[in-house]
Formats: structure tokens, sequence, C-alpha cells
């Protein structure tokens, strides 16, 4: 076993740890016994170096701009299989044959409907409720409504709790939009696809049997598996930290929805748009680019930086082609991209961005096509949401099978007052 060693230069004392190979990246130092041995923590605001756990589903190459589900390269994925394929990958380890796939399709389908009793937990909420804060709480809302299936210790349970999480989310997030503006809700048609279902739940009058354009379709199914997973990103951390304690998927997503909505992380999508709005003219990009680099003003620009690429995101150079191609058929909005564009040519070229390593994330373009398909700012995360139902449960169901897992409980440097006297 390999091992790296630690010096106290204070006693002089030496202390080896065992390095702990990977597959693919960074090695892992395996400091369990840290504080056992020297009675010290590592400190890692952030977990900036810090691998909390070991998984075989997702892997990121910071510096490279790679991506991989399962081993898969995310553009051969994104342009060749659907999120039906992505999701079945993610969850089985391997893509389905053409029979899995239309089982597990048709699973989806007859799982999408929720419960009647969920309308009622929708109508309490003022007209004004953001769709995120429907959203998680509905996610919870829906383990009460299968309280005799939450046995997280059975195998097959899981399984069967994950395919109702991935197919009744979509509806959800469905009833979240209908409700923000008071119109009937829409129920799932099971003649129509995964991504094609809930575009027609979200736009549908009640009995229409409406028409929705393949391109839009298939759109959106990519922008689902570009969300898909990405590691231990902020939200996959909060569910398994979550699940960890034991709690039921339906709390553990939950907590991850509530995560996501952070505008540092997926929340940054509908403050791209918002940005490009404000910005609103090439003209005044410039101003806004020094607005970012000046450590005195908290603006930041969204959807640019991130805390794993310091190079481009896989997934922004994948969305940007896609903007290109489907620009004219989807009708995107000329000016917004055209600002877009230049924000981008501008941050590539300028020192601040190059030395902080800062360029496009998923965030940056996403807006833009979620906007030509006529879903609203305030659905933009939720979107987020419905691609990353999959990731999420498949970490959630990983962390079961984990052996070396523990209830997440890290410590921390107390700098806090010493012995105060009553
Ligand atoms: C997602 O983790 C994931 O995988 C997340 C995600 C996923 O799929 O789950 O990829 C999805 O959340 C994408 C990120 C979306 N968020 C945004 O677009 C919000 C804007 N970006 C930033 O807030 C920021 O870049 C983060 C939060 C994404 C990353 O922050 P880090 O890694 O903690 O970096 P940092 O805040 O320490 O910044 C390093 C430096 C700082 O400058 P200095 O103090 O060194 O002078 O870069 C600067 C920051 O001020 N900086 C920015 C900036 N992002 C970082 N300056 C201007 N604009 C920005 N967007």
């Amino acid at each position: 076993m390999n091992t790296v060693t630690l010096i106290d230069n204070r006693t002089g004392k030496k202390y080896d740890f065992d390095i702990l190979s990977s597959t693919l990246g960074p090695d892992v130092i395996d400091v369990r016994k840290l504080y056992t041995s020297i009675g010290m923590f590592t400190y890692d605001p952030g977990f900036t170096s810090t691998a909390s756990c070991s998984s075989t589903i997702t892997y990121i190459d910071g510096d490279k701009g790679e991506l991989r589900y399962r081993g898969y390269d995310i553009t051969d994925l994104a342009t060749k299989k659907s999120y039906l394929d992505v999701c079945y990958l993610l969850l089985n380890e391997k893509l389905p044959t053409k029979t899995q796939l239309t089982a597990f399709d048709n699973e989806l389908r007859k799982r999408s409907f929720i419960h009647e009793g969920l309308k009622g937990l929708f109508n309490a909420f003022p007209d004004r409720a953001h769709p995120m804060a429907m959203m998680s709480s509905a996610v919870s809302a829906l383990s009460t409504f299968y309280y005799e299936h939450l046995n997280v210790a059975n195998k097959e349970e899981a399984l069967v709790m994950a395919h109702r999480i991935i197919a009744k989310i979509p509806t959800l997030a469905a009833f979240t939009y209908r409700r923000s503006l008071g119109i009937p809700y829409i129920y799932p048609d099971i003649e129509r696809s995964f991504t094609e279902n809930f575009l027609y739940m979200m736009r549908a009058y009640p009995g229409e049997n409406l028409e929705i354009r393949d391109v839009e379709i298939r759109a959106l199914d990519t922008i689902f598996t570009l969300h898909a997973d990405h590691e231990q990103n902020a939200s996959t951390s909060t569910v398994r930290s979550v699940a960890s304690t034991g709690a039921h998927p339906y709390a553990a997503i939950s907590a991850g929805i509530n995560a996501l909505w952070g505008r540092a992380h997926g929340g940054a999508n509908e403050s791209v748009i918002a940005q490009l709005e404000i910005i609103a003219d090439v003209k005044n990009v410039d101003a806004f680019i020094a607005r970012a680099k000046d450590s005195n003003d908290e603006f930041r620009l969204m959807g640019f930086g991130h805390r794993v690429y310091k190079n481009f995101d896989p997934r922004a150079i994948i969305l940007k082609k896609l903007l290109d191609s489907l620009k004219d058929e989807l009708g995107i909005d000329d000016n917004l991209l055209k600002v877009a564009r230049r924000i981008e040519e501008i941050a590539l070229n300028d020192p601040y961005f190059i030395e902080r390593k800062l360029y496009p994330n998923i965030d940056f373009y996403t807006g833009l096509i979620l906007t030509a398909l006529k879903i609203p700012k305030s659905m933009f995360t939720i979107i987020f949401v419905i691609g990353r139902s999959v990731g999420w449960i498949t970490q959630w169901i990983e962390l079961q099978n984990d052996t070396e897992m523990k209830i997440t409980r890290p410590r921390q440097r107390y700098i806090g007052e010493k012995n105060k006297i009553l």
C-alpha cells in the first residue's frame, strides 16, 4: 500500500496515511484515522479538497472539461441517446436493450400519475408561490401516499421508489406551473414519451390533443440528459447527507431540491436570464463585466465559474451547439443571444476570468433554450430538478449499498469563547 507521510514539526513525529487509488482522476489520502492518530482534524470549508465517498456513477475531469456517466462521455450520450436511456444507464450501470428500454418507458408512463390528494397540497399554496417551494414540499408529501412502501433496506422496494420518483417528478413539476397560473391541472397522457408528456402537461388546454414539435422534445430531452448527474455537487451531497441518516429518498430528494434552489447552484439558470434581460444590450456588457471583476461589488456573472471545471463545462459546449443548430427552428431571442455571446467573448479574453479559470457553465446557455421553449424563468430550476432526479436517486441507492458509508457528521475548527462564567 502506498502512503503519504505527515510530519508535525512541533514534535518531529511522523504519521503515515494510506493512498487509495482511483480508476480515473486523483487518488485519495485515507484520513479516516487522522484524528485518532494525531488528535487534529483536516480543515476544508466547502470541501474543495475532500472526497466524501467512493462512487462509480459519474466522473468529472475539471481541467480537461470531461464528464462521464458510468464511463460514457456526455457528448456521446447527449447526442446519441435519450434521457430515458441515460436514466436506465445510471440506475442499472448499463445501457438498456430495446426491450429493456420499452419496459422501463412503459413503467414510468404508468407511474407518472399522482394521488388526487396531492391537489389539495398544491391548492393550499398562495398564487405567487415559487415552483421550487411547491416542488420540495410535494416530493416530501409524496411519501405520505406510500407510507407502507418506505422500506429503504429492501433493494427491490428502493428501485420501485426510484422509478416512482423519476416518473412523478415531471407531473409534480407541471402541476406547480399550472398552480402558479391558477389554471386546471393536466394529467399525464401515457401515449406520450417522458419529455413530450412534460411539455404537454405544461401547455395543453383540458381535452386538447396538443401537437408538440419533435425539435422541442429533442431539445428538452438533451437538457434533461445534461442535468442528470454531476458527482458530489452541493445538492447531491445534501441528498447523501440526509440519506446517511437512514431517511427515505423522498425526504433526501426534497432536501436536495432545496439545496439546488440557491443561485450559486441550480438557481443560477434563472439568474442568468434575469441578468441578460437587465444587461439588455451588448453596449452595456462592458459595464457589467467591470462590476463582476470588482471585489467590492457583490455582482457576479451568473452562469460563469465552477468549483470543478477549470475549463469549459462540456455541457455548456453541447448547449451552445444546440443553440446554434436550433436557433431558427426554436426562435431563440436573438438580442439575448448576442448579449450572451458578447459576455462570453469578453470574459474569455479578460485576465480576471482567465487567471481564475472562469468559463461558462451549464447554466449560461440553458435559459436561452428554455425561454424559446416558452418555459418561464421561475420554472428553470424545476427543469434542473427533473433532469437531476435520476442522479439524486442513483446516488441515494449507491449510498445504501456502500459498506464504508457512515452517518454524515463533520467536525469543526472551534474559535469561540473558552470558558465563560455565569
Ligand atoms: C451548478 O458543483 C456542481 O457540479 C454544480 C453544477 C451541477 O451540475 O450540479 O455544475 C451546477 O451549480 C453550476 C454553477 C452555477 N452557479 C453560477 O453560475 C453562479 C456564479 N458562479 C459562482 O458563484 C461560482 O463560480 C461558483 C459558486 C459556481 C463556484 O464557486 P467556488 O468554486 O467556491 O469559487 P470561488 O467563489 O472561491 O471563486 C474563486 C474566484 C473568486 O475571486 P477571488 O476571491 O479569488 O478574487 O473567482 C471569482 C470569485 O470572486 N468568481 C467570480 C465568479 N465565480 C467565481 N467572479 C465573477 N463572476 C463569477 N461568476
